[in-house]
């Protein structure tokens, strides 16, 4: 099929070992159950096993394999654009909120990664958002007015170590990069033991809040006074989050380059196409890593070109030696721009979500599970309420209400829309949409001729999936679901597998 150049896999996953936690294997009870292991739930576990509490990590594949194996891993309070923007529609003192509890986030990493000692190439770096041509420079301009009147170490700068001429940039400092899956296997050791427990492959498929809280697996229930569901995008729909945040895949590739041209700093553009950059280093020296291409889950077939896009801008921008990983991930962009952090519903008790990142959460999910471990330990924190997950949720942005528009019309027209290829119309190495006997197929040639096919229709609330050529994977346009080729989840919000035909 593809002559994608690179290994296909994240450099994060690539460059540590497994965790090899073992899967749930008798029923249990501790103080707080927390579903899914990326950064947002790996923080809450570690402070309130630090605090006392005992607790139950459960992962339903393996730990930090999800999109904290995948990120880019910049640890920085400048999220590309955001506070010109948060001051106009939350005012100056929720932008101030969000631009402290970003930063005391990146503190936290920081300090965690000096008092434990952690090797996980943390580094202090400048943040830049950069514009390349004039175009964007107004916005640019904003920006640092704005993240001054905040107090944030913000400065206007013309020039950068970037191998290319740009109009001007924001640049924040003291900011840092980490490899963001030595940082989490690091803090996740420390969790077993005292009568707390870390699992793998155990997936969640419900949690049910009464007197004591049930999270029910597929292997087994433990019972829990609280829950802590970071599973990126809830597993519960009670919240609507799902409805509340749109889903967006992003790619990004590792070149190798000479060390001598690479940029200091981390990186990202703005306008319609943007890239990201940062270096990492790796046992042989630098990797570049360059990441861009977002869209939203399930619209873009030919994600292939994704790929080569992000290699000739890395070609034509550096002098690259090889191209060693391509990897892509997505996350959770919220339409008011705050995550959404806490109660699931105004009725819950004991049970609290993180989601929402918008694509900034190492910083994001760091103080999501600050803010929950506070909640459960009856500690007042002074973000909470900004990103209260029972706010009133704004549909009002023109790119909210085009959003949702958009989900209803996949929603809707998906289910009527006549498919009328058949499985031999499948050619090797392709995903089609087929009908047979009437039923809507997902059907996938694999390079040995063997069809897999499975059911068309999205378990989560019947959308139907798309083709994604370069993950070959099943992904839904309506909420981010994604499957494999097999039909197994991938990614939520659903928590069943395509049905096998
Ligand atoms: C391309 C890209 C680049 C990015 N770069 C940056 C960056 O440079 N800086 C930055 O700050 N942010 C970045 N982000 C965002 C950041 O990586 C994410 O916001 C963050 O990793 C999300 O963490 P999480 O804990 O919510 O999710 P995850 O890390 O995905 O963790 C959730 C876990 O829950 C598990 N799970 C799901 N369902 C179940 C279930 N039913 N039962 C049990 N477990 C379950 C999953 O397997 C997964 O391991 C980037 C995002 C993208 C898409
Ligand atoms: S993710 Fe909601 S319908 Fe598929």
């Amino acid at each position: 099929m593809s002559n994608l150049s690179g290994k296909h896999i994240s450099y994060w996953i690539d460059s540590t070992p497994t965790a090899n936690f073992p899967p749930l294997s008798n029923n249990l009870s501790v103080d707080v159950a927390i579903v899914g292991a990326g950064i947002a739930g790996i923080t809450a576990a570690t402070l309130l096993k630090r605090a006392g509490k005992t607790v139950a990590v459960i992962e339903s594949q393996q730990i930090s394999n999800g999109v904290s194996g995948h990120t880019t891993a910049k640890v920085t309070s400048l999220h590309q654009l955001i506070y010109a923007e948060l001051i106009k529609n939350h005012g100056e003192e929720k932008a101030r909120t969000y631009a402290k509890s970003n930063q005391a986030a990146l503190e936290f990493i920081a300090k965690t990664v000096t008092e434990e000692q952690i090797d996980c190439d943390f580094s202090r770096q400048s943040s830049y958002t950069f514009a390349e041509t004039p175009n964007n420079l107004k916005d640019i301009e904003k920006e640092v007015e704005a993240a001054l009147k905040l107090g944030l170490p913000a400065t206007f700068v013309l020039e950068t170590s970037l191998p290319f001429p740009i109009a001007g940039a924001v640049k924040f400092d003291n900011q840092a990069q980490f490899h963001s899956r030595k940082y989490l296997l690091h803090l996740i050791k420390q969790i077993p033991g005292d009568g707390s427990y870390v699992f793998e492959k155990t997936r969640v498929v419900k949690v049910e809040e009464n007197e004591l809280c049930q999270v029910i697996t597929n292997e087994g229930v433990i019972q829990a006074k609280d829950v802590i569901v970071t599973t990126n995008i809830p597993i519960t729909d009670e919240g609507l989050f799902f409805a509340k945040t749109y889903p967006k895949r992003s790619y990004i590739i590792g070149a190798r380059i000479a060390e001598r041209q690479a940029p200091v700093g981390m990186y990202i553009g703005t306008g319609e196409k943007y890239y990201s950059i940062r270096t990492t280093p790796d046992k042989d020296g630098l990797l570049l890593l360059i990441g861009g291409g977002g869209h939203q889950v399930g619209t873009v077939e030919n994600t292939e070109e994704k790929y080569l896009d992000l290699e000739n801008y890395a070609r034509s921008r550096f002098d690259v030696e090889s191209i060693d990983y391509r990897w892509s991930t997505q996350d959770f962009v919220s339409f008011d721009k705050l995550p959404y952090v806490g109660k699931l519903t105004p009725l819950s008790k004991h049970t609290f979500i993180a989601t929402g990142f918008s694509l900034w959460g190492m910083t994001q999910g760091t103080l999501s599970g600050m803010i929950l471990a506070d909640k459960i330990l009856d500690i007042e924190n002074p973000a909470a309420d900004l990103y209260d997950a029972t706010r009133a949720t704004p549909f009002i942005s023109p790119q909210g209400i085009k959003q949702n528009l958009e989900v209803g019309s996949h929603w809707v027209g998906d289910r009527f829309k006549g498919l009328n290829q058949s499985l031999s119309d499948v050619a090797v190495g392709e995903g089609k949409l087929v009908t047979v006997d009437g039923d809507k197929v997902a059907a996938y040639r694999d390079e040995t001729g063997k069809i897999h096919a499975v059911s068309a229709v999205c378990p989560h609330l019947g959308c139907v999936v798309a083709w994604n050529s370069g993950e070959k994977s099943w992904d839904c346009p309506c909420h981010g679901s994604r499957f494999s080729c097999n039909g197994e989840v991938l990614h939520g919000p659903t928590v069943k597998d395509l049905k096998k035909c």
